[in-house]
């Protein structure tokens, strides 16, 4: 389809299969598992641009990319463009490559202080912010992640993208709905489509991309660049090496097999644990076996009583068993295996 690399500023990136930026979820561990098996770019989670937030523990970690395959963009969450100018000034002094705007998240709490996709709906603003923080980084590539407008009626990302250009950016991503509509009906690529015949600078459609034929097909509608996938990867860490094998050959990937999934699995809480210290990431990687497992025969059950598991040791017991065992998952006996790690811990 794209034969040749895709590059943002200096950087020739591996492929044109993104993990899109999730709050609380695109940790390092995941960005670094998802490049692992085969996403060729990841953009961090939003960061406060407020200085008073740098310092926080949730702020630090968003912005830690130790041991991160390069290249390192950061996402910053903001109105107020002199703010933004210095959050990316002091992300780029601690390492990251890649400076990305968030103009697509609908939170609330990102909404009331009309950052986020409340920008769109504020060109002028939205406009400044770019600039700001293109002349505040020159020579830093600076993307930005839109939606296609404030509401269905006012869809101006074919405006804002053509006027991002223009103010330097370089790369844009379009999720496929408008900021009204949430996460609610399905993404529209016609939008999409719009925007990349209106700039130059490459562009990444994202939206409800789940399988590698619906990626193969968003491509074909839009003309873009390259995909994002968030939701599908919840769980799901290997759709980058299967949506990249599809694209590249036309075949389907064979699905991983219980082995791989586990080894991916553990893979994943230990670098888990290990980046978000083992008290609160016991709590914190809960809902990421869940997405692993829930569709999973007996999953349920299993997952009801594995998220009383306090410990890691607990938790890897119980996942170790869950793959092990021939018998339905339901009827492991996890609160064995939390006695058995609170023994250990005791006596330790
Ligand atoms: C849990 C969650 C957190 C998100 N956090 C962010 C964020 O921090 N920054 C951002 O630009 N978009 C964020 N998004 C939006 C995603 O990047 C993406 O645009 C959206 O999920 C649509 O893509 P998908 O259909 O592939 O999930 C978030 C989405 C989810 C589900």
């Amino acid at each position: 389809m794209h034969s040749s690399p895709l590059r943002i500023g200096p950087y020739e990136l591996r492929n044109r299969v993104f993990v899109a930026p999730m709050a609380g979820v695109t940790d390092r561990p995941f960005r670094q598992l998802c490049k692992r098996l085969g996403a060729g770019y990841a953009v961090s989670e939003m960061a406060a641009s407020n200085p008073r937030l740098w310092a926080s523990v949730k702020t630090s970690r968003r912005t830690n990319h130790d041991g991160e395959m390069e290249p390192r963009a950061v996402q910053l969450a903001g109105a107020d463009p002199a703010m933004m100018a210095e959050a990316a000034r002091f992300n780029v002094d601690r390492g990251a490559q890649i400076i990305d705007i968030n103009m697509g998240c609908p939170a609330k709490k990102v909404c009331n202080v009309a950052a986020g996709s409340a920008l769109m709906a504020d060109e002028p603003t939205a406009i400044a912010i770019v600039e700001a923080v293109a002349s505040a980084v020159a020579g830093v590539p600076i993307t930005v992640k839109i939606r296609t407008g404030p509401t269905p009626s006012q869809r101006n990302a074919v405006r804002l993208a053509r006027d991002f250009e223009r103010a330097g950016a370089a790369m844009i991503a379009v999720h496929g709905r408008t900021r009204a509509c949430a996460f609610g009906g399905h993404a529209e690529y016609e939008t999409i489509a719009a925007v990349k015949a209106a700039v130059t600078i490459p562009i990444v459609a994202n939206g409800d991309i789940d399988t590698p034929q619906k990626a193969r097909e968003v491509l074909m509608r839009t003309g873009a660049d390259a995909v994002m996938i968030g939701r599908a990867a919840q769980g799901r860490p290997w759709i980058f090496r299967e949506i990249t094998h599809y694209l590249a050959t036309g075949e389907l990937l064979a699905a991983p097999c219980a082995d791989e999934i586990r080894s991916v699995l553990r893979e994943h809480l230990l670098d888990h644990y290990q980046f978000h210290g083992e008290a609160s990431g016991v709590r914190s990687v809960r809902k990421h076996v869940n997405w692993y497992l829930c569709d999973r025969a007996g999953a349920q059950p299993f997952l009801a009583r594995f998220h009383t598991l306090e410990t890691p040791e607990a938790q890897l017991d119980a996942v170790d068993r869950f793959f092990e065992l021939p018998v339905p998952p339901a009827v492991i006996d996890i609160d064995a295996a939390n006695d058995k790690s609170y023994r250990q811990a005791e006596s330790a």
